[in-house]
């Protein structure tokens, strides 16, 4: 009998010290298997990131793959009111590519989507701005730049720096909630464009920072630069150590970077297990394409919608459920 599926045993390469690693075996030219994605889902859970080379999916693939892990996002929700989709029929695909609408590369003069993507240089997890996180991301290199130019994607262990935390600290942060904001991420990568927002005029994502990742058991520090402050706290007391666990979980011996070596290149994350962000300073930036397409699952587990699970908002935005 003839199989659609892949149903290929995967082997994991170990990247970094703690976590990270490029697995092969997977025949993506066909959709996988469940057993398939079971081995991919475990192997994500103990690794945190997950490389595969030459994956070469589409965009349909790319859902269609997505949707082994759990329920997506709607991109929809989260775009900033005014903006022209690339892909306005695949509204689980997120645009994060340096182009406009029309394929162009984005000039200074859209300062809005330039600073976006400098915001997306801070260490942060995706959707941690939201009542309800994300739980796996899955990006993909549709067309990189030239090698050189930058562009890679780093990533942090945030489980390692958990562990590695004093019993006196784990102590202090262990009933700490965060106040995640988009705009703070945003006012910290691009002061003078998001001048006139204030975070605190939209309702913030309440997340514990210290959580059990549930899948395999260890705990993780959920810092990000989207930390606007600590329940009961303003922002000028919450700063000290909001910055002194930023620069602890930032540091050389949990980080992992990733090079995209070519088109069709795909990476996917566990936002509740691991921290990322863009490379800063490329030189690509306004003069090369880099176009870039993720997907991203809802978290699932009992931290997936934070402390505040009857929120009726998404991204800053009101929602229908209210
Ligand atoms: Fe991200």
């Amino acid at each position: 009998m003839i199989t659609r599926e892949s149903t290929s045993t995967l082997t994991c390469t170990p990247l970094a010290r703690t976590f990270g690693a490029e697995v092969h075996g997977v025949d993506f030219s066909k959709p996988v298997s469940k057993e398939t994605a079971a081995e991919i889902r475990d192997a994500c859970n103990k690794y945190g990131v997950l490389v595969f080379r030459g994956a070469n999916l589409n965009n349909e693939q790319q859902i269609e793959f997505t949707a082994n892990f759990g329920e997506m996002y709607d991109v929809k929700a989260h775009m900033k009111a005014g903006r022209r989709m690339r892909f306005p029929h695949q509204p689980e695909i997120f645009d994060v590519s340096n182009l406009d609408e029309n394929g162009n590369v984005l000039t200074e003069l859209e300062p809005a989507r330039v600073g976006a993507n400098k915001g997306n240089c801070l260490w942060h997890a995706d959707m941690a701005y939201n009542p309800r996180r994300a739980h796996y991301s899955i990006l993909r290199a549709v067309e990189l730049p030239p090698k050189g130019t930058g562009g890679a994607t780093q990533y942090l262990d945030s489980r390692a720096a958990y562990d590695d935390l004093s019993e006196e600290m784990r102590r202090r942060i262990d009933s700490l909630v965060c106040n995640n904001s988009l705009y703070h991420n945003r006012k910290l990568a691009a002061p003078d464009t998001f001048a006139d927002f204030e975070p605190s005029d939209l309702p913030m994502a309440r997340h514990k920072l210290a959580q059990m990742h549930e899948e395999s058991g260890r705990m993780n520090l959920y810092i990000t630069t989207y930390a606007h402050h600590f329940d009961g706290e303003t922002i000028g007391q919450s700063r000290p150590l909001v910055n002194e666990l930023l620069d602890h979980v930032s540091q050389e011996k949990y980080l992992l970077t990733v090079e995209w070596e070519n088109n069709g290149d795909m990476v996917m994350w566990d936002n509740t297990a691991v921290l990322h962000r863009a490379t800063p300073g490329g030189a690509y930036t306004t003069k090369y394409k880099r176009d870039m397409r993720r997907t991203s699952t809802k978290d699932s587990s009992s931290y997936g919608w934070g402390v505040d699970p009857n929120a009726t908002w998404e991204a800053g935005l009101r929602t229908t459920k209210e």
